[in-house]
C-alpha cells in the first residue's frame, strides 16, 4: 500500500464536528496521557432518532417470532426507524426481570465511556432491545432458558470446537448441513464457520472486510440459508459461532460510502483527519499489524479528502467507537445474528476498538466498558449467546478480556490462549519447557464462569509472542530465541522438521511470524522415512494433548484431523497470492477424510489419535473449564506437567516435548495422583511405587488419581 505524501494544508476546511481530529476517543472518561495535544471532542446533540426509537409501553402484543426482514433490521439503527413494538405477557416480564438484572451494569459501562451522551441513548438503546426480543424466535427462547440453567455449558468438557471455511470444508451452507454427520463422529459441539457475511468484492482479508452485516456472502447462500443451517446445527447440539468484525468494516460498507459522500452522521462513524498532524502523532506510539502489505495505521482517501485510520489493510476502515451510533449499529447487528441463531461472536480484532494518544492503542479500558455493555444486551435479549474475545495480547493484558476487578466474569465468556499455542510450537522447537513453564506461571487465574479457546493452529500466522521477561526468567533472551523459532519454522534453521514460510517480516523490529499447516510446521511435509512420519504425527498428537487436556474449549481447525500439510495453490489465486496465510487455509480433502478409518495412512493415524483424546476428553470431568491448569515445576526440563485440582480427585498432564524416552522420578507424579492412577487417554493403570518412570518420545498422559 502505498500513501500519498500527506497535503501541506488541508483543500477543504471541516465540514463538520465529526471532520476535526479525534485525539483521544475518551473525552467524556479519561483524559489523554497528553492532553494538550488532545483537543476535546464535544459532546454531540443527541439525533432524532433516539426520539422515533423511544418505547412504546405495554399495550397489545405484536407476537412475532419469525426474524424481521433484512430492510426492517436496517432501518433499526437509523433515523426512519419504526416505533419498537410492544411486548407483552412472558416478553414483558422477562424483559423487566433482565432489565433490573443488567440495568447497572450497562448503564455504568455505557457512562464510563459515554457520559451524560447516555441520557440520550437510553431510550434509543432499550427500544432496540424491546424490539429484538419480541422479533427472537421462539425455539430461541427456549435456548435462552435453557442456557440459565447451564450457565457452564461452554465449560464443560463435552465441547469440542472446529472451525472452518464454508467454501473450502463444504462449498455452500447447505453443503455444510450434508456434512454434519462428519463433524458428529468427530464429537463437535461447536462450529465456527470463518467470515460468512457479505464482504467487499476482490481482496477481503478473508471475509474480514464487511460490507454488508446483514447479507450473506452469495456464493455460499443467503441469510435463510444461514437461518436454516442454525436451526438444524441447534437439533444436533451443535452451536454456531460466527465473526463479528468489530473494529473495521470494508470501504465498500454503506457506512463509508455515505461517509464519502460527506454526510456527517457517517463520517462521524470512521476517525478521519483533514492532514498529517493527528496521524502522525498517533503514528509515534502504534504499532504496524501488517507492515509488509499495509504499513502505517492511515490511509490516504481522496473522496473523503481525510487521511482514514486503517489499522489492518488500507480498504479496512476503522470504526469510531467514541460515537455512541456506533455502539448501537453494533446492537442491533449482534441482536439481528443472534435471532438467525448464531450463538457464539467471535469480537474479531477486539483489542483495538479503542484509540488514545501516545499509546500503541490496544487494551485500553474503555474496549471492556463496551464489551460489558454489549454482553449485557445480549442478555437481556439472548442469554443464550456467547462472545469469544480475539485478543492476541500480552498475558498481562489477555486477562481484563474475560474480566477484571469490576468486569470479573462480565466481558467475554471465552477468549484465545494464545500464549498456550505459542509455546507449544517453542517447546517443540527448542525441546525444552522452562518457557513454557514460565508463561504459564505469569497468567492470573480466569474468572470461573469462563473459558479458554484452545487451540494449535488457526487461519492466522504464529507471532511469537514471547516477552523478554519471561525469556530471561527461564534461561534464554527473547530476541534470540523468537529468531530461532522464525528460523526454526521456516525451515531455515539446519536439521529443522518444519516447513512453514515468514509472514510480515518487519526490519524495524525484527519480528518474523510464520506460516503453515500444523502438519507441515510439526515435519510431516519434510518427512523422508516412515519414523519421520511417525514423529510428526506423535508431535502433533502431543500438541492436542495439551490442549484437550488444558481446560477450555479445544477449537480444531479444519483439516488438522487428517494431518493436511501445506496447501500451495493460494500463489495462483490473484487476490490471495501476497499474503501467505493462505499456506494453511486448505480446501478440505473429502478424499483424505475417506481414508480416516485407515490406520496404514497418516491421515487415518492422526484422526484415530485424535479421536481417541476427544473421547477421552468428553468423559473426563476433570476438565471442566471453571478450573484452572496449574504448572508443576518438573525437575526434567523436556517435560512439562500440568495439574488440576478437582473435587473428584487430581488430574496431572505429563507430556515429554523430545523425540526421546524422558525419565522422571516417580515421587513427583505420586505426590499429586497417587500411587496408582489411571491413565485417562490410554486406560492404562501406572504403577508409581517404583524409582522411575519413563516417557515415550512424544508421549501424552492424562493421569487421574483412583478413589480409594
Ligand atoms: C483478526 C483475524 C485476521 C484479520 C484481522 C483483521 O486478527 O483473525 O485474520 O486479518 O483480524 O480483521
Amino acid at each position: 500500500m502505498t500513501k500519498p505524501p500527506a497535503p501541506d494544508a488541508p483543500e477543504n476546511p471541516p465540514r463538520s464536528a465529526a471532520d476535526q481530529p479525534i485525539p483521544d476517543q475518551s473525552a467524556s472518561a479519561q483524559p489523554a496521557p497528553d492532553s494538550s495535544a488532545a483537543p476535546v471532542r464535544k459532546p454531540r446533540a443527541p439525533r432524532k432518532s433516539a426520539a422515533s426509537l423511544e418505547h412504546a409501553g405495554t399495550g397489545a402484543a405484536r407476537p412475532t417470532s419469525k426474524p424481521r426482514s433484512k430492510k426492517a433490521a436496517e432501518a433499526a439503527a437509523t433515523a426512519d426507524t419504526p416505533a419498537a413494538p410492544e411486548l407483552s405477557g412472558h416478553d414483558l416480564s422477562t424483559f423487566n426481570i433482565r432489565l433490573e438484572r443488567y440495568r447497572q451494569d450497562l448503564e455504568n459501562s455505557l457512562r464510563a465511556v459515554y457520559g451524560k451522551q447516555v441520557d440520550a441513548l437510553w431510550p434509543r438503546l432499550e427500544a432496540l432491545l424491546r424490539r429484538a426480543l419480541a422479533e427472537r424466535p421462539a425455539d430461541l427462547k427456549r435456548l435462552d432458558e435453557a442456557r440459565l440453567l447451564r450457565p457452564d455449558w461452554l465449560q464443560v468438557p463435552e465441547m469440542i470446537g472446529y472451525v472452518a471455511y464454508t467454501d473450502r470444508f463444504a462449498g455452500t451452507l447447505r453443503g455444510v448441513s450434508q456434512r454434519l454427520g462428519y463433524l458428529e463422529e468427530l464429537g463437535v459441539k461447536y462450529l465456527h464457520l470463518m467470515p460468512l457475511l457479505k464482504p467487499r468484492a476482490r481482496e477481503n482479508d478473508g471475509g474480514y472486510a464487511v460490507a454488508d452485516y446483514r447479507a450473506v456472502r452469495e456464493d455460499l447462500g443467503s441469510i435463510d440459508d444461514l437461518r436454516s443451517l442454525t436451526a438444524e446445527l441447534r437439533g444436533r447440539g451443535i452451536s454456531l459461532e460466527l465473526d463479528l468484525v468489530i473494529n473495521h468494516v470494508a470501504r465498500e460498507h454503506d457506512w463509508a460510502v455515505r461517509a464519502r459522500a460527506g454526510e456527517a452522521r457517517y463520517r462521524d462513524y470512521f476517525l478521519l483527519f483533514p492532514d498529517r498532524q493527528m496521524p502522525d502523532a498517533y503514528e509515534r506510539s502504534l504499532p504496524e499489524i501488517f507492515p509488509d502489505f499495509a504499513p502505517g495505521n492511515f490511509t490516504w482517501n481522496e473522496e473523503a479528502a481525510s487521511w482514514v485510520w486503517t489499522t489492518f489493510n488500507s480498504y479496512q476502515w476503522d470504526l469510531n467507537w467514541a460515537n455512541p451510533d456506533v455502539f448501537l449499529e453494533f446492537v442491533d447487528i449482534i441482536l439481528y445474528l443472534a435471532n438467525q441463531g448464531v450463538e457464539i461472536f467471535r469480537l474479531d480484532a477486539i483489542a483495538f476498538l479503542w484509540k488514545r494518544l501516545g499509546t500503541d492503542s490496544q487494551n485500553q479500558p474503555e474496549v471492556h466498558d463496551l464489551t460489558r455493555a454489549l454482553r449485557a444486551c445480549a442478555r437481556i435479549v439472548a442469554p443464550a449467546v456467547a462472545f469469544k474475545a480475539e485478543a492476541i495480547v500480552s498475558p498481562g493484558d489477555l486477562i481484563a478480556y474475560l474480566g477484571k476487578r469490576d468486569h470479573s466474569g462480565k466481558v467475554s465468556d471465552m477468549a484465545y490462549h494464545n500464549s498456550l499455542m505459542v509455546q507449544l510450537w517453542s517447546s517443540l522447537a527448542s525441546r525444552n519447557t522452562r518457557l513454557f513453564e514460565q508463561a504459564l506461571s505469569a497468567f492470573a487465574p480466569k474468572p470461573t464462569n469462563t473459558t479458554w479457546g484452545l487451540y494449535v493452529r488457526c487461519h492466522d500466522d504464529i507471532g511469537w509472542a514471547i516477552s523478554d521477561h519471561d525469556a530471561g526468567m527461564a534461561g534464554t533472551v527473547g530476541w534470540g530465541h523468537r529468531a530461532f523459532l522464525s528460523d526454526f519454522y521456516s525451515g531455515e534453521w539446519p536439521g529443522s522438521f518444519a516447513r512453514g514460510q515468514v509472514f510480515q517480516a518487519n526490519p524495524r523490529t525484527g519480528d518474523r511470524r510464520i506460516s503453515g499447516s500444523a502438519a507441515s510446521l510439526a515435519g510431516l511435509e519434510a518427512a523422508q522415512t516412515p519414523e519421520d512420519v511417525s514423529l510428526a504425527l506423535r508431535r502433533l498428537r502431543l500438541l492436542h494433548a495439551v490442549t484437550l487436556g488444558y481446560g477450555g474449549v479445544p477449537l480444531l481447525y479444519m483439516g488438522d484431523e487428517l494431518a493436511l500439510t501445506n496447501d500451495y495453490s493460494y500463489q495462483d489465486v490473484p487476490e490471495h497470492a501476497s499474503d501467505n496465510r493462505w499456506l494453511h487455509r486448505p480446501a478440505m480433502d473429502w478424499d483424505k477424510a475417506e481414508e480416516r478409518a485407515d490406520s496404514a495412512t497418516p491421515a487415518g493415524q492422526m484422526y484415530a489419535a485424535l479421536q481417541q483424546l476427544i473421547r477421552a476428553r468428553q468423559q473426563l470431568p476433570h476438565l471442566h473449564a471453571s478450573i484452572e491448569s496449574q504448572v508443576v515445576r518438573s525437575s526434567n526440563e523436556h517435560t512439562l506437567l500440568l495439574r488440576r485440582s478437582h473435587p473428584l480427585g487430581q488430574m496431572l498432564g505429563v507430556y515429554n516435548f523430545t523425540g526421546e524416552f524422558q525419565p522422571l522420578p516417580a515421587w513427583v507424579l505420586r505426590e499429586v495422583v497417587g500411587d496408582f492412577p489411571r491413565d485417562a487417554i490410554s486406560g492404562h493403570e501406572w504403577n508409581l511405587t517404583n524409582e522411575e518412570v519413563a516417557l515415550e518420545p512424544y508421549g501424552a498422559y492424562w493421569l487421574i488419581e483412583q478413589p480409594r
